[in-house]
């Protein structure tokens, strides 16, 4: 196998195609990898894979783990026999970007010896042999191969996230291990065996452990190595899990940050980071500045106030660029964080939390800190998942300042008092504790993991959100009485990459001759936000928006934007090139306060759901103008989210009993119908629904009497 030093080698090569440019960066690409703290222990750590099966590696963000260990191991002939190297990330991007990093330091095409795969985004071929993916797809990945048999190591990367997907997946993880190394030893008594970690072993999925086992292998399978990767120095928790498992300490660097508070409390902390950044830009000497925001929305609404106060400064003062990081970002735009400032121009990179640990920048100098995060919380007693912006923990304020120190000394901006900083939590709860878990529990079930309740969590989410959340799979009618998978409607919704809810809709629309706006809809839903109103052109944007606005609600709003701008598209396909047209399209987004990135994610997963549909052999037909019929489809698909008007203009959730309101984004917003259906519930100071279509109430009984007549 050629080693990565011959590759590179320090002499210049003599093909003339290699131009002395891509001469140069491979020279600085490999200055740069040999000085990461990681480099030095390379033989180290292979030694120590090839002696344990398990082991955990900790070492500070940036030192080289996610990018530099799977090359080390490919190196080390761990993909002898065609094997792959998996390595699961929290982030999609992180998956891609490290990908086409690692790509690039290869010298290799993305999607041959390294690639990445992610939920509608798959760059991998027969050649992969490093493959980059996140822990939900790696899931549904054993859906397919439960042994994990085309993998000779695993890397579960930035386990600390402690995503839900990464704890169900250690949990799946260990059996496949145990499996595994029964099956390779001793294949042919497997089918009685116990599994040697006393986990109880279910039958079932023992049975569809041999079944494929036999077929793919034929009797031997080499051990899986595992390695758990993490950024924070708790490495006991997952070193107990694993029974003991080796740790392994990788040494980082950090130059010291300068930690300043703000002296009293923000009261709007969009428009403390804005000035915060333009007075370091003013005042502070060179380096560039990684400001934390909440997600989306909020990173293009101070992308757009940026450019405005730019305005308002002399020429000299301008050169600040700003580039936006987060995890929905299309992937051709994701590299742009890692390229450089032109000469004499500062770099503002606007990100969501996905740059506390997964993705590591160059040349940050300055952390802009306001201390939030956007979390999934979930309350099991009213069975409602919602997403909140709450306070960071002690350990993400921490991850975020380090960020800061990486290449030189920094500075950190925390914008909240010092005395509030003691207040925090001291780490995150870990995803599990507080998300709806019919999603993982679906999958749990098509592995053939039947006692839920019984499954070896790395921590077990509580009794009464496990309950909840069977109870909702089967009031989609996911499972049966005896809390087994339906056949065929709980298969047909485990296989698609969705929400089980959002998957219900799909096969109930197929049964309403309407999937065609279903899949639509499902997937502009799938999206952050659709439409932008800029607070400076506010009643622009809302006029732009009634030319889509339909007054049965947001989904058929949303699928007029969404057959406006196929329609405008289709209609120049002829005339110009594609991307010309796409170019069209982005300024008629423009005009009319829509998302252009948004829109063009959801018309990718559109494509792919609809792959996914049609060979599940879903009828794709639309019920035309018949509007009616396509309401009657929601009310049917999303009967657990009903909402009845209450006389002081409130709603009440019917499942819930939460009072709620129609967010000022709705096209229902004035309208307020009596009664609805709805796709999101948001909490700030109030509980706010988002996406309602008005429906009959009565609708609700005939459609989902499992539900309805049982409650009254
Ligand atoms: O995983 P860990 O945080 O330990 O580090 P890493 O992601 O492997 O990053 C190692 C180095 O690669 C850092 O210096 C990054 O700045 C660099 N890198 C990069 O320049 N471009 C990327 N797309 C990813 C990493
Ligand atoms: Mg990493």
């Amino acid at each position: 196998m050629p080693s990565m030093a011959q590759g590179q080698g320090g002499v210049k090569p003599k093909s003339n195609v290699d131009s002395n440019d891509s001469y140069a960066r491979r020279q600085k690409i490999m200055q740069q990898r040999k000085s990461l703290p990681i480099a030095s222990v390379e033989k180290r750590l292979a030694d120590e894979v090839r002696k344990n099966d398990i082991m955990i590696i900790v070492g500070e963000t940036g030192s080289g783990k996610t990018t530099q260990l799977p090359q080390f191991l490919f190196h080390a002939g761990f993909c002898r026999d065609g094997k792959l190297i998996g390595i699961t990330q929290p982030r999609r991007v992180a998956a891609i970007t490290v990908a086409k990093r690692v790509a690039d330091e290869c010298g290799v095409q993305l999607g041959q010896r390294v690639g990445y795969s992610v939920r509608f985004d798959d760059r991998t071929s027969a050649a992969t042999r490093i493959k980059y993916m996140t822990d939900g797809l790696l899931l549904r990945e054993a859906l397919l191969d439960p042994y994990l048999s085309r993998y000779s190591v695993i890397i579960v990367d930035e386990a600390h996230e402690r995503t839900v997907h990464t704890d169900v997946l250690l949990g799946l993880l260990k059996r496949v291990q145990n499996a595994r190394s029964k099956s390779g030893h001793d294949h042919s008594s497997a089918d009685n065996k116990k599994t040697s970690n006393g986990l109880p072993s279910d039958k079932e999925t023992g049975a569809r452990f041999n079944g494929i086992f036999k077929q793919s292998q034929g009797g031997k399978l080499p051990p899986l190595k595992l390695i758990i990767m993490s950024a924070s120095l708790d490495a006991r928790v997952f070193s107990e899990y694993f029974g003991g498992a080796r740790a392994v300490h990788i040494q980082g660097r950090q130059f010291p940050v300068d930690i300043l508070y703000t002296l009293y409390p923000e009261t709007d902390y969009l428009d403390a980071a804005l000035i915060t950044m333009f007075q370091i830009h003013l005042e502070e000497g060179p380096g560039d500045i990684l400001v934390f925001l909440t997600g989306q929305e909020e990173i293009e609404s101070v992308e757009r106030l940026v450019q405005e106060r730019l305005q308002q400064l002399p020429e000299p003062s301008r050169k600040l660029i700003t580039v936006p990081i987060f995890s929905s970002l299309p992937s051709e735009q994701q590299m742009r964080v890692f390229a450089p400032a032109a000469v004499g121009f500062r770099k503002v990179i606007l990100a969501t939390n996905i740059a506390e640990t997964s993705v590591t920048i160059p040349g940050i100098k300055y952390v802009i800190d306001p201390g939030f995060v956007k979390a999934r919380s979930y309350d099991p007693s009213k069975g409602m998942e919602s997403l909140i912006v709450v306070p960071t923990s002690k350990a993400q304020a921490l991850q975020r300042s380090g960020r800061a120190g990486r290449e030189g000394p920094g500075k950190c901006f925390r914008l909240y008092p010092e005395s509030e900083f003691g207040k925090l939590e001291d780490s995150t709860k870990p995803e599990i504790k507080r998300c709806n878990l019919s999603n993982v529990i679906l999958q749990l079930k098509a592995l053939g993991v039947d006692d839920i309740i019984g499954f070896d969590f790395l921590e077990k989410p509580s009794r009464a959100s496990i309950i909840k959340s069977l109870e909702q799979l089967f009031l989609l009618g996911a499972l049966t009485d005896d809390c087994k998978l339906s056949d065929p409607v709980g298969h047909q919704m485990a296989r698609l990459p969705l929400d089980p809810i959002y998957s219900k809709a799909l096969i109930v629309a197929s049964q309403f001759n309407c999937l065609e706006e279903m899949l639509i809809t499902v997937a502009m839903l799938s999206v952050e936000s659709i439409f932008y109103a800029p607070r400076e052109k506010l009643e622009e944007a809302r006029t732009a928006m009634k030319c889509f606005a339909s007054p049965e609600g947001d989904h058929l709003t949303l699928i007029n934007v969404y057959r406006t701008s196929a329609e405008f598209l289709e209609k120049r396909k002829m005339e110009i090139s594609t991307e010309k047209s796409e170019k069209l399209l982005r300024k008629w987004c423009k005009e009319n306060f829509i998302n252009s990135r948004s829109l063009r994610q959801a018309r990718d997963i559109h494509s792919q759901i609809r792959g996914h549909v049609e060979q599940m052999g879903l009828c794709v037909s639309s019920c035309g103008d018949d509007m009616l019929q396509f309401r009657r489809c929601l009310a049917a698909s999303f009967f657990l989210n009903a909402a009845l008007r209450q006389p002081e203009g409130t709603y009440r959730a019917l499942a819930s009993g939460q009072v709620v309101q129609i967010h000022p984004s709705s096209v229902l917003f004035r309208a307020k119908p009596e009664c609805i259906i709805f796709n999101e519930l948001v909490q700030t100071n109030n509980k706010y629904i988002r996406n309602i279509t008005r429906i009959d109430y009565l609708w609700l009984t005939e459609l989902a009497p499992q539900f309805y007549t049982m409650q009254n």
